[in-house]
């Protein structure tokens, strides 16, 4: 798993945008699983600037939500799909006829709804890139402590603890128990994982997930089994991992074509193009 420790939730939601941006520079029509969340708030903020300021085009892209809850009105204040609108999708280029979310009215209707989703994934070419939160208690996803590391998108019921974490955004109404969630395996199944943590409530279910035991008691241990994780952390959120300096040696040492395909180039690239032209000799 690579960590990237940064020095905090902006400079994370940055380092998060630039890496999607390489990605859609070099694959204009990749598919993206996206998520939902605070932590993801300045990753959106800096994708939305890139599309304003013609470094990135959307418009040729494919999204899959990781999650939705049941039976929540899409212009419902607590449905993922209102907030993904309010915060990427009405503001850039993307084609809402590409954007896809397991959205299901009932409880009956989840295991049409699920199989559609995961057909759809496949029919898309799977995922090229999955964005991940994490909760206090090391979920992805919705996929809450216990779940099957090897489970599909499917039906989950809330713990008392996420459902009190919602109740806010549904207030004065109950928030719902239940939720359509992509599988632990789904999102393993993503040809890279790019999970964004911030913040100190955040430290322990990070050091559980990169040097904690593969567990399905912290459903975030499973990205330990991808070839392709990425994690990016603020420094609080780092703050419980013992190899830290090591994250931060392996990153000093990345080669040039890795730091390419990241973005990371971006900066050296952009420097020279501001100078003046050489005089000629
Ligand atoms: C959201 C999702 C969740 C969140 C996680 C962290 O689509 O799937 O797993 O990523 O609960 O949420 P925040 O970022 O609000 O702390």
């Amino acid at each position: 798993m690579e960590v990237l420790i940064v020095p905090d939730a902006a400079a994370a939601g940055a380092r998060g945008a630039r890496i999607i941006a390489a990605l859609l520079r070099d694959t204009p029509a990749a598919v993206l699983g996206l998520a939902t969340g605070e932590t993801q708030r300045p990753l959106y903020v800096e994708l939305v600037r890139r599309v304003h300021a013609h470094e990135l085009r959307l418009a040729a892209a494919t999204t899959f939500n990781l999650d939705e809850f049941v039976g929540v009105a899409a212009d419902h204040p607590g449905s993922f799909r209102r907030a993904m609108r309010q915060q990427l999708f009405e503001l850039v280029d993307v084609d809402p006829t590409r954007v896809h979310f397991p959205a299901a009215a009932s409880v009956d209707e989840v295991p049409e709804v699920c199989a559609r989703y995961e057909a759809a994934i496949e029919a898309a070419g799977g995922i090229d890139l999955q964005l991940l939160g994490i909760g206090e208690d090391g979920h992805i996803g919705f996929n809450e402590p216990t779940s099957s590391l090897s489970s599909r998108t499917r039906l989950k019921t809330l713990t008392q603890r996420t459902i009190d974490g919602a109740r806010a955004v549904f207030s004065p109404g109950e928030p719902p128990r239940h939720v359509v969630t992509m599988g632990i395996a789904t999102i393993l199944s993503a040809r890279r994982c790019l999970l964004l943590a911030t913040g100190a409530r955040k430290a322990r279910a990070v050091a559980a997930m990169v040097e904690g035991p593969l567990t399905a008691m912290v459903p975030a241990s499973a990205l330990q089994l991808h070839a392709r994780a990425t994690v990016i952390v603020d420094e609080a959120a780092a703050a419980q991992l013992a190899l830290a300096a090591y994250y931060r040696d392996v990153e000093r040492c990345k080669p040039a074509w890795q730091r390419r395909a990241d973005g990371d180039d971006e900066q050296a690239a952009a420097v020279p193009s501001a100078l003046p032209a050489p005089s000629e000799p």
